[in-house]
């Protein structure tokens, strides 16, 4: 079983370790040197996608917060209106679908019945079907008009990890497809775009390379009651994604919220100790949110709270309010949940070991739920 592990202790520190080449492979041989999208494999007429005014997301657990990260660039690139919705959600609520809705659905197994089903109700309506999976020749897929795959390789351990950031890989490219064929964005900034997540993987490399300071806080925080995530923009499904890698694997009780909304409620929630995540977003961005969300965490550390930081690398701003800071490589806004998840897999596959847990089968849970 160890060499199956790659050397490392679980399947779950391997999956992490795994990520920058489920990034890269995921990327493989679908653009071109040019900074074309080719996805041939799209098997849906250019021309039906063109006419696509709507596209809903669906999916459960971790691939639902890929697909509320891929919401972001969606909109940004296309200016098509995008839901993120929970597919068990889905069609008890006579949802609003026709022939110009593209359901992208996401998930790792290509079996959650969940999201089967909300599948299959979506195509009994009209809609177009993209199947985002890491399983060849999984249900999903096959009962979807089109897939794109992702490239992860099997993943083995419950909570998942990479199979995420190459589903938001996936969702990428096709939300850049899409902005091509409909003549949205720039061909130049298409092919940016395209460098820019070319990078990913060495970046991430870099994240975990330089993992043992955030490994030692995580073991020194075993006995920790609640912890505590915030982020804005494409921050706030990172925050969701790391308090679920918590609830799953260290049975802890983690939330995360959307930094903006704390003055709203969960503020009531801080006192002296309490440890909070902040996913920061780059001080090189527009719309001043970083300057929003370092004053977030300003008014949590106010009020008692342990600030455990996650910035870009040159982000000096945020050292002063932090009890911890963990730098991530530069990179543009849009990209960085493929950078700042991967500190939150590692706390919480780090904690989880540290109390002695079984993190590749966490109690309670099934790497596929089959059932509705
Ligand atoms: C289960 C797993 C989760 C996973 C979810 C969706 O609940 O424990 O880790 O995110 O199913 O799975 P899928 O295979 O559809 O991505």
């Amino acid at each position: 079983a160890s060499a199956e592990k790659g050397g490392f202790s679980s399947f779950m520190e391997k999956e992490i370790h795994d990520q920058p080449a489920a990034v890269h492979d995921t990327l493989l041989g679908r653009s071109d040197e040019s900074g074309r999208l080719i996805l041939d494999e799209l098997r849906i007429d250019p021309a039906e996608l063109k006419k696509v005014d709507k596209i809903i997301v669906l999916a459960c657990g971790t691939a639902a917060y890929a697909g509320l990260v891929a919401k972001y660039a969606i909109e940004n690139w296309c200016r098509i209106p995008t839901e993120v919705e929970l597919a068990h959600e889905f069609r008890y609520r006579d949802p609003i679908v026709d022939s110009n809705t593209l359901v992208v659905s996401i998930s790792q197994s290509g079996e959650t019945m969940d999201t089967l089903m909300a599948v299959r109700y979506a195509r009994e309506q009209g809609a177009k079907t993209v199947s985002i999976c890491n399983t060849n020749g999984s249900t999903i897929p096959r009962e979807s008009d089109a897939v794109l795959y992702t490239h992860a390789g099997p993943e083995i351990a419950v909570a998942s990890t990479k199979a995420f950031l190459a589903q938001i890989t996936a969702a990428y490219l096709l939300g850049l497809y899409l902005a091509q064929l409909r003549g949205n964005i720039f061909s130049g900034q298409i092919k940016d775009v395209l460098a820019d997540l070319n990078k990913i993987p060495e970046k991430i490399q870099t994240v975990l390379d330089s993992a043992e300071p955030l490994r030692e806080l995580a073991r020194s925080m075993k006995d920790e009651k609640s912890v505590l995530f915030l982020g804005r923009h494409v921050g706030y499904p990172v925050a969701l994604e790391g308090a679920l890698k918590l609830k799953e694997i260290a049975y802890l009780h983690a939330e995360g919220f959307a930094a903006g909304e704390l003055k709203h409620g969960p503020i009531a929630l801080i006192d002296e100790g309490q440890p909070v995540f902040v996913v920061v977003p780059s001080p090189r961005g527009r719309d001043s949110l970083h300057a929003k969300v370092v004053s977030n965490i300003q008014e949590v550390r106010a009020r008692g709270a342990r600030t455990i930081v996650i910035a870009e690398e040159g982000d000096e701003a945020v050292r002063q309010y932090a009890e911890h800071v963990i730098y991530v490589p530069e990179t543009p806004t849009l990209l960085m949940p493929l950078l700042t998840t991967v500190p939150l897999q590692i706390f919480a596959a780090e904690l989880a070991s540290a109390k002695g847990y079984d993190v590749d089968q966490p109690r309670n849970l099934a790497k596929s739920v089959t059932v509705e």
